[in-house]
């Protein structure tokens, strides 16, 4: 599959939260509607769904969920709303919706176009999975990984820990997004179609899908 250009997502209606400066966008979370239960509320309705609705997600809600799970949460250091091993910044979020599939810039705050087709069908041969409106995919870079590993680069499971720990704390967030907004996810390692995930994504060599995690309404 040829890549088609990078093209920055804006929708319309919520230009303003795409376009804040990063050291405002947590403030514009609030300001554009985020929702405000307890970090004990969201923790209390915290679960898995496997059965989604026929409903979309709301682009700028997509982005405030994807923020939630890799976002710039202080400008200066580049930190982001997930702790990570070694502070490498090794995990990409993509995310495969019926429009195509985009890539999260936590810099800019921004879901950057990567391909025009519907890749929904492709992650799983789950039919929950392919009916949700947003698949994210997380993939890890060894090389991002191993730069900041040093030394422990030569330790295999170090560097496994490192790809899907880092990985799977962003999912929790992701959880914890979900069940604050009325959401629901799962975080899938089991049916993942790994390789036709990498195939339909051109990814390099050094890059693995560590999991895939379907987002939509519950039904
Ligand atoms: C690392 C990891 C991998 C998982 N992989 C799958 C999976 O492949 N398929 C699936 O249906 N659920 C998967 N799950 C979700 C678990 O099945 C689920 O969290 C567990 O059954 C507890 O249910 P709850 O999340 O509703 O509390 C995974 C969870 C984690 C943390």
């Amino acid at each position: 599959m040829t890549k088609v250009s990078r093209r920055r997502f804006m929708a319309a209606t919520t230009a303003a939260t795409i376009t804040l400066p990063i050291a405002t966008a947590a403030r514009a979370q609030e300001a554009e509607g985020a929702a405000s239960v307890s970090v004990e509320e969201a923790l209390r309705n915290r679960r898995s769904t496997r059965r989604f609705a026929n409903a979309a997600i709301p682009q700028e809600q997509l982005l405030r969920l994807l923020w939630a799970a890799n976002g710039v949460n202080r400008e200066d250091s580049d930190g982001r709303t997930v702790p990570a091993w070694r502070s490498a910044k090794n995990v990409d979020l993509y995310v495969a919706q019926e429009g195509g599939v985009g890539r999260y810039d936590p810099a800019a705050n921004v879901l950057e176009t990567m391909s025009e087709e519907d890749l929904r069908g492709v992650v799983s041969d789950q039919s929950y999975i392919v009916r949700a409106p947003a698949v994210l995919i997380y993939v890890s870079d060894r090389d991002r990984l191993a730069e900041a590993a040093g030394e422990s680069a030569a330790d295999e499971m170090a560097m496994a820990i490192g790809a899907h720990v880092n990985s799977a704390v962003m999912a929790q967030n992701v959880y914890l997004f979900a069940a604050a907004e009325g959401l629901g996810t799962v975080l899938i390692g089991g049916s993942a179609d790994r390789a036709a995930i990498a195939e339909a994504l051109s990814l390099g060599e050094a890059q693995t899908v560590t999991y895939i995690q379907p987002v939509g309404v519950p039904r």
